[in-house]
């Protein structure tokens, strides 16, 4: 698939215009992964941001001597790599690919000028991210 039609298929990128999806077409860069291998490692510093085009990760937190804790999954269109990139702190978390995974990166400058850019994206961006908060205080609250 184009990495443009790739873009109009995620989320966060949906309200863009036909020219600036273009435009973050050609900052994005294809990224492949096979099943097991770590993409994003906990405590790293970060370089990018990243879309998956297909396939499945999971999000791991290591735990001070206990056993790795699975955060959560995320599938085709799901993004990972934004906590990092706005806090500017190290990776908060590990992501390996469970699968073959395709992903589309954008370094840490091109994604933070995209967003100060294009509030729509801005807003998608942090709708998932709120979201996400909600799904980890529903479970601690089970
Ligand atoms: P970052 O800290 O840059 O690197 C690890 C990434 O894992 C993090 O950004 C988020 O994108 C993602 N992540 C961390 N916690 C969760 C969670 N609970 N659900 C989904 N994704 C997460």
């Amino acid at each position: 698939m184009e990495r443009e039609e790739i873009l109009r298929n995620v989320p966060i990128f949906a309200d863009l215009e036909r020219k600036h999806l273009k435009r973050l077409a050609k900052l994005m860069v294809p990224r492949d992964f096979k099943a097991g291998d770590t993409i994003v490692k906990e405590k790293d510093q970060p370089a990018g941001f990243f879309v998956i085009a297909s396939g499945k990760v999971e999000v791991v937190r290591e735990a001070e001597g206990g056993s790795p804790q699975v955060l959560n999954q995320l599938g085709t269109g799901d993004f990972f790599g934004e906590m990092a990139l706005f806090e500017g702190f190290p990776r908060s978390a590990t992501v390996r690919a469970l699968e073959d995974t395709e992903c589309l990166a954008i370094t840490r400058w091109d994604f933070l000028a995209e967003l100060s850019s294009h509030a729509e994206v801005a807003v998608a961006v942090l709708k998932t991210v709120v979201h996400r908060l909600r799904d980890i205080e529903a479970r601690l609250t089970e």
